[in-house]
């Protein structure tokens, strides 16, 4: 494993993150789930994210009786608050009560007195950015956590923010966009605004949910066990890269990644990796074998002529417009 430091902060993170969303307490059954979890430890990963909305809060539980025995020091949890925990019009968006509560139950179900970054899920148009701020500040300060970050926030919010946390004192160092090679929005705004206030990127979905890994064959029905398959929450989050023009580009990169030694899951994790204001790149996995492929994305250098040929391959299914990082207009 090689590791990056997150931003311009002290803490160093795993080039390669694990996160357990819609598999750990939802797709995948928890002895899979704690399968895959101590695959990322055997690899060397260190870093873990989650939320508290994931399955339902079950995922931060799963993870923290997966992870129960690790030393703390070895770790970097990372959590997240934003979409609703619970019925309540008071259960959900960056409000102080909603802070308040939330990082104590991420706490409680993580079985952790602290989380390393604990993140705004999204822009909350509800809530007073001074008060969410100051919030993430009593927290900090508390050492409930000790690093703050944001996800999918426009630059103009990231640069409110930085400003706002500067003035309370406290490290705001990490954005969580979605980015991949068919997914690049950030790259215009969000990337340039960060690199100057010394946020760096956690990215999601680096594998377009799996659909970079060239499984998914245009034409044909989804390989059983895989997320399109799972009808409970998956299948609805991937559908929007299941279409013939996406799979019909994607199975072009198959023979750039055998001519680079790679498998396609290896080059999708590379490829976001080559970009230098990226910290870490969150991975999902639903078995253990994913994980250790995954992880062998670690510290591969791409040349300038498979960027290129890449970039023509996937350019006709890329999204690039900026304002595309959004967030709900009213609380979910
Ligand atoms: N901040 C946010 O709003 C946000 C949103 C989404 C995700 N996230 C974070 O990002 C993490 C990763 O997201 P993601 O799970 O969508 O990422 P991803 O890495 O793009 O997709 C992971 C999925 O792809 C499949 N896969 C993984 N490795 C594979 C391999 N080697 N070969 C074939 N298939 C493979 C697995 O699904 P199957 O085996 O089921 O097909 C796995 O669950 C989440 O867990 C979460 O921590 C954050």
């Amino acid at each position: 494993m090689e590791f990056r430091h997150l931003g311009r902060s002290g803490l160093m993170v795993s080039e390669i993150s694990y996160g357990n969303w819609i598999t750990h307490g939802s797709q995948v059954e928890e002895e899979a789930a704690t399968a895959c979890v101590r695959a990322a430890l055997d690899t060397g990963i260190t870093t873990f994210d989650t939320a508290d909305v994931y399955a339902g809060t079950r995922a931060e539980e799963v993870l923290g009786r997966a992870l129960r025995g690790e030393r703390r020091e070895g770790l970097e949890i990372f959590t997240k608050v934003f979409w609703p925990t619970g019925p309540g019009r008071n259960d959900r968006g960056l409000s102080r009560k909603h802070i308040m509560e939330s990082i104590n139950g991420s706490l409680r179900r993580l079985q952790t007195d602290y989380v390393d970054l604990y993140q705004a899920h999204r822009y909350d148009y509800s809530t007073p950015l001074e008060e969410t701020m100051e919030a993430f500040a009593d927290i900090v300060h508390s050492g409930k956590a000790h690093y703050i970050g944001v996800s999918e926030w426009k630059a103009s919010q990231i640069r409110e923010a930085h400003q706002l946390a500067r003035e309370l004192r406290i490290p705001l160092v990490s954005s969580q966009p979605q980015y991949s090679m068919l997914w690049r929005v950030i790259e215009a705004e969000v990337i340039p605004t960060c690199e100057e206030l010394g946020l760096g990127q956690i990215v999601w979905s680096p594998m377009a949910q799996g659909v970079l890994s060239g499984k998914y064959l245009p034409g044909q029905p989804p390989p059983a066990g895989s997320r399109a398959t799972d009808e409970k929450s998956g299948a609805g989050f991937i559908a929007k890269w299941l279409t013939d023009d996406v799979l019909t580009q994607v199975q072009r990169l198959t023979p750039l990644a055998e001519q680079a030694g790679l498998t396609m899951a290896q080059l999708a994790i590379a490829w976001v990796l080559q970009n230098p204001n990226v910290s870490s790149a969150i991975v999902g996995a639903s078995r253990p074998e994913q994980v250790h492929d995954n992880v062998k994305a670690a510290g591969v250098k791409l040349d300038a002529d498979l960027l290129k040929a890449i970039d023509e391959i996937v350019e006709p299914i890329t999204e690039r417009d900026p304002a595309k990082t959004e967030s709900p207009a009213q609380r979910p």
